[in-house]
């Protein structure tokens, strides 16, 4: 069981806890994530880590409830448990396994939208503690939804709030901030990482590929085992079949093809959505996990 230390809601919806977690805390790496279950039959929530302390041995998660299963997360508190909290999983982000004089070598953009910043605030703590100081965007539809702001403030080379509504920070959408900040204020930068939801990283990458600035994006498609056995996080990257749990979370975002990931995203939520891509795609259940 994995205790909860500290439990809060950071805005509408949106919940923060501090999980007693320290198998985890000990080998995780920025961009992975975890796959959590509050009890023994209940649904596996993907989560990716916003932060770790390995002295402390815990893990901190940021979650919004969007269904059953996180509602009932939601209303976990401190000193509940959890039943399972797997991880990590994936592959670290290349911007902490690359060499750091590598890493330190680039301007960065980090571009984070809504619950996107808190796997976004790892990467750039990291790069912070080895001395590389990245730039971010963070951007949320009102201040109200705004998360994580003072955290990032004090890891951040340069931080650009912008809200959709203009109530705080800059106004419009990140990548309103990415064409000011690169064609108007002439910024240069050699990579960009973005995350956030589906519709804003294929349109920060339609924007990225024109400005020609490389960009990373971390994929949370649906997920069921976490290893690359059940085929639920199939994603199509350049003309290749990709494991978002195995081979991601991270891809070059120019050619994840975003489109289909979004739709599969839907009809995955459906029994017949299910079949259909079973049929399309044949049987990916090449594991035999027997959970989907
Ligand atoms: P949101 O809808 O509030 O959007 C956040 C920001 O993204 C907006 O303020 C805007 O600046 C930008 N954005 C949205 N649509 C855009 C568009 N069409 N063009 C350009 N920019 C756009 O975000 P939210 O409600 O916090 O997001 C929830 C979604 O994020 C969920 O679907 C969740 O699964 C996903 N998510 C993804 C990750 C990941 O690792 N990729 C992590 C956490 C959450
Ligand atoms: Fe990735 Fe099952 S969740 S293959």
């Amino acid at each position: 069981m994995y205790k909860i230390l500290e439990a809060k809601e950071l805005t509408e919806n949106i919940y923060l806890m501090v999980v007693n977690a320290k198998r985890v805390a000990d080998s995780c790496l920025p961009g992975q994530f975890v796959i959590v279950r509050t009890h023994e039959t209940s649904e596996r929530i993907p989560l990716t880590i916003c932060d770790y302390d390995r002295e402390k041995g815990t893990v901190t998660i940021v979650f919004q409830v969007v269904g059953a299963g996180t509602k009932f997360m939601s209303e976990l508190k401190e000193g509940d448990s959890f039943h399972d909290f797997v991880g990590p999983l994936g592959v670290p982000s290349e911007l902490v396994t690359a060499p750091v004089s590598e890493t330190s070598a680039k301007s960065i953009l980090f571009v984070a939208g809504g619950v996107g910043t808190a796997p976004v605030y790892p990467q750039v703590k990291w790069l912070h503690e080895h001395g590389i100081k990245a730039d971010v965007i963070v951007g949320s539809k009102t201040h109200d939804l705004l998360i994580l702001e003072k955290e990032m403030e004090s890891v951040a080379g340069n931080l650009y709030v912008t809200t959709d509504d203009g109530s705080y920070g800059r106004s419009g959408m990140v990548t309103k901030v990415i064409e000011d900040l690169v064609k108007t204020e002439g910024k240069h930068y050699d990579v960009c990482v973005a995350i956030g939801p589906m519709i804003m990283m294929k349109f920060v990458c339609k924007l990225t590929k024109e400005l020609n600035l490389p960009t990373v994006v971390s994929l949370n498609p649906i997920m069921v085992d976490g290893t690359g056995m059940c085929g639920a996080c199939r994603v199509t990257v350049g003309d290749k079949v990709k494991f978002a749990c195995v081979d991601g979370p991270e891809f070059d975002g120019h050619i994840v093809n975003f489109d289909e990931a979004m739709k599969r995203q839907t009809l995955y939520k459906t029994e017949e959505g299910r079949r259909f891509l079973e049929a399309k795609e044949g049987n990916t259940h090449h594991g035999g996990c027997g959970n989907c």
